[in-house]
């Protein structure tokens, strides 16, 4: 009934966890039945080990979050040799997260990837080009349309055909429709947007810190609707995953509303680590009261109005 393909990807539901809010999935395999998720995003993985920012690293204004944790990972190598292993007994998809700090960089990261990845058991790539927290690379290749085609273009290459290649979206550019027809043009199956907006807070009880970062949760919701709906209405013909505070059912309806085929739900986590499940139930339930089959019914409901 909620099942979705995101490229060649088939999911049981469009409900999974945002990069960087799953870490690889141990912590949460202790609070939550991970088997129920459409799939499994991970944390963003970069060729060597990165130990990230110093302290603060994440603030609260009002109504979100300011995070500059600066990619803390292990590395692609104790990813494929550890993290993944261990995701592979939930039987969801797996979206390896992928950041790199030059081109070569998320082309070597796609060819490990492939290489060390004998048994196919990551799904897709999801590419990661739009961290605002580090010095090199990030952000600065998702705002440029030609850069980010060729970084898309190179790893689609490195990648295919084993991979689906989900490219992430930065909201910090003048026009993403822009950015999301260069990227679609050099290959991407997919698109998920948005990643975090770039803000400045001081950070509470530290009287003096300022911190920069990335802001998330309820306050990015209508900033990311607004862009999911532009990049809709362009019609590049291609998946788009929504992700910008939800943390609801009826957030997750707007997202589909406004052209999304399915969702991340990331700072939600952190204040309830049960959201996913509660949001999965809640679409069910959902669909059963408006007598929906199937999510394109849903879809297809919500846009002209039937439902109101
Ligand atoms: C603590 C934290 C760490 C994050 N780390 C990553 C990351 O490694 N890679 C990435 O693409 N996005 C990362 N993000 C961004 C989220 O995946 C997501 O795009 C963003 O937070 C908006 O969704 P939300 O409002 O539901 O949190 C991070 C967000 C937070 C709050």
């Amino acid at each position: 009934m909620l099942s979705v393909k995101i490229a060649s990807i088939r999911m049981k539901n469009p409900i999974m966890p945002a990069s960087g809010t799953f870490g690889y999935g141990e912590e949460m395999a202790d609070m939550i039945d991970i088997s129920k998720l459409g799939a499994v995003v991970t944390k963003s993985t970069t060729l060597k080990p990165r130990k990230g920012n110093p302290p603060p690293r994440i603030c609260e204004p009002d109504a979100g979050m300011i995070n500059s944790i600066g990619l803390q990972n292990p590395g692609i190598d104790v990813v494929m040799q550890e993290k993944i292993p261990f995701l592979l007994k939930f039987s969801v998809p797996i979206i390896l997260s992928i950041s790199g700090s030059t081109i070569d960089e998320y082309v070597e990261l796609a060819r490990k990837v492939v290489e060390k990845d004998v048994n196919r058991l990551v799904s897709g790539l999801e590419v990661n080009i739009s961290c605002p927290n580090t010095e090199k690379g990030g952000i600065a290749f998702g705002q440029d349309p030609k850069i980010a085609a060729k970084v898309v273009g190179r790893v689609k290459k490195a990648a295919a055909p084993n991979l689906t290649i989900i490219v992430k979206l930065t909201p910090n550019v003048t026009n993403i429709v822009t950015i999301a027809e260069a990227v679609v043009l050099a290959g991407a199956d997919a698109l998920s947007l948005i990643n975090t907006v770039k803000a400045r807070a001081k950070v509470r009880g530290m009287d003096e810190t300022w911190l920069n970062g990335g802001l998330s949760g309820p306050a990015i919701k209508p900033i990311a609707l607004r862009m999911v709906y532009e990049v809709a209405k362009a019609n590049l013909g291609v998946p788009i995953i929504g992700i910008g505070g939800i943390r609801n059912t009826t957030d997750v309806l707007d997202f589909l509303e406004c052209g999304a085929d399915a969702v991340q739900i990331g700072t939600a986590n952190f204040i309830n680590y049960k959201v996913m499940i509660e949001v999965i139930d809640g679409l069910r339930a959902h669909m059963v009261e408006k007598n929906y089959s199937n999510i394109t019914e849903l879809k297809k409901g919500l846009k002209d109005g039937s439902e109101r």
